[in-house]
């Protein structure tokens, strides 16, 4: 599979989807044989602007467990001439010069597709702004649904915590949406609830979906509970047990169903719940590094 750039979720059709998670199976065989040299001489260069521990490191894991190097700046507005005062475009087109593919979390919706638009190697988004979109993660996330639940087509998924804001949720609901007979259940807090853009688009895609504020009421219909981070400014006049889940909780969650979360948590998963084998979190990450190490391989052959 050929991709030139990575950029969002909507750009991505079922088979191609379906190819990438093919491609994401043969990297687990590539991992237990303990990486390829296949990408031997090909750099991957890192563009942060924001923090990161898993977006960053499974890019860097999976282009080393391929065989490729690796350029990195975290906090690019501290340790790059972004300090400067130099612009995305010009330090993408430098970076463009020194490697094969530019890998950027920018702090701005759209900075990813600005830096597409000047680069000379593809460029992939690994987060863009507050309320932008982290395709990455929503391939990974995707990926986990197709592996743990067997089938895309006609799951039910609530989404929670902080919607508004929430790249990861974004991305996920464009992706999910490209399958038939999903249904969404979009748990939020009223002043954090879904944004229009993505429920227009639900409406024009004819994708079902409802919005309530207690996660417990839907719970016993679900097969995936994706929980988000709700931080502390977040929860402010918010009724903590509705986008929380513990022990009780996890009572009412069918046997077969599984929770997920794109991680960091604040205190939205109790750590009593991570023992559960329907809590699927860190499994999602592992599959992270076989995303993503498809997704270089995908790039660098385009
Ligand atoms: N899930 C995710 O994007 O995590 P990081 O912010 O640690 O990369």
């Amino acid at each position: 599979m050929k991709i030139r750039h990575v950029i969002e979720s909507q750009q991505f059709t079922v088979p191609a989807l379906m190819e990438l998670f093919a491609l994401a199976d043969n990297m687990e065989r590539v991992l237990a044989r303990g990486g390829t040299s296949d990408y031997r001489g090909r750099i991957m260069a890192l563009l942060f602007y924001e923090h990161s521990t898993r977006t960053r490191f499974s890019f860097e894991s999976a282009m080393l467990r391929l065989g490729g190097s690796i350029l990195a700046t975290e906090s690019a507005h501290q340790f790059s001439s972004v300090m400067l005062g130099e612009t995305l475009e010009d330090t993408v087109r430098v970076v463009s010069n020194y490697s094969d593919v530019i890998v950027i979390r920018s702090d701005e919706v759209g900075g990813a597709a600005r830096a597409a638009a000047v680069a000379s190697v593809p460029v992939i988004n690994a987060g863009d702004g507050k309320g932008g979109q982290h395709p990455t993660q929503a391939l990974l996330d995707l990926y986990t649904i197709h592996r743990e639940i067997k089938t895309i087509d006609g799951v039910k998924i609530a989404m929670v915590g902080n919607l508004a804001d929430g790249r990861t949720v974004r991305s996920l609901s464009y992706l999910l949406s490209k399958f038939e007979r999903v249904k969404l259940y979009f748990i939020a807090p009223k002043q954090l609830r879904m944004r229009q853009d993505i429920i227009d688009y639900l409406h024009h895609h004819n994708v079902w979906y409802t919005e309530e504020e207690d996660l417990r009421k839907i719970i016993n219909e679900v097969d995936v509970v994706y929980m988000t981070r709700l931080g502390p400014s977040e929860r402010e006049g918010v009724e903590p047990k509705h986008f929380f889940m513990d022990e009780s909780l996890m009572k009412l969650l069918p046997s077969k169903a599984i929770v997920m979360h794109p991680l960091p948590r604040a205190s939205e998963i109790s750590p009593e719940v991570d023992a559960d084998p329907r809590s699927a979190y860190f499994r999602q990450t592992r599959n992270g590094i076989l995303v993503r190490m498809a997704l270089l391989a995908s790039v660098l052959e385009g």
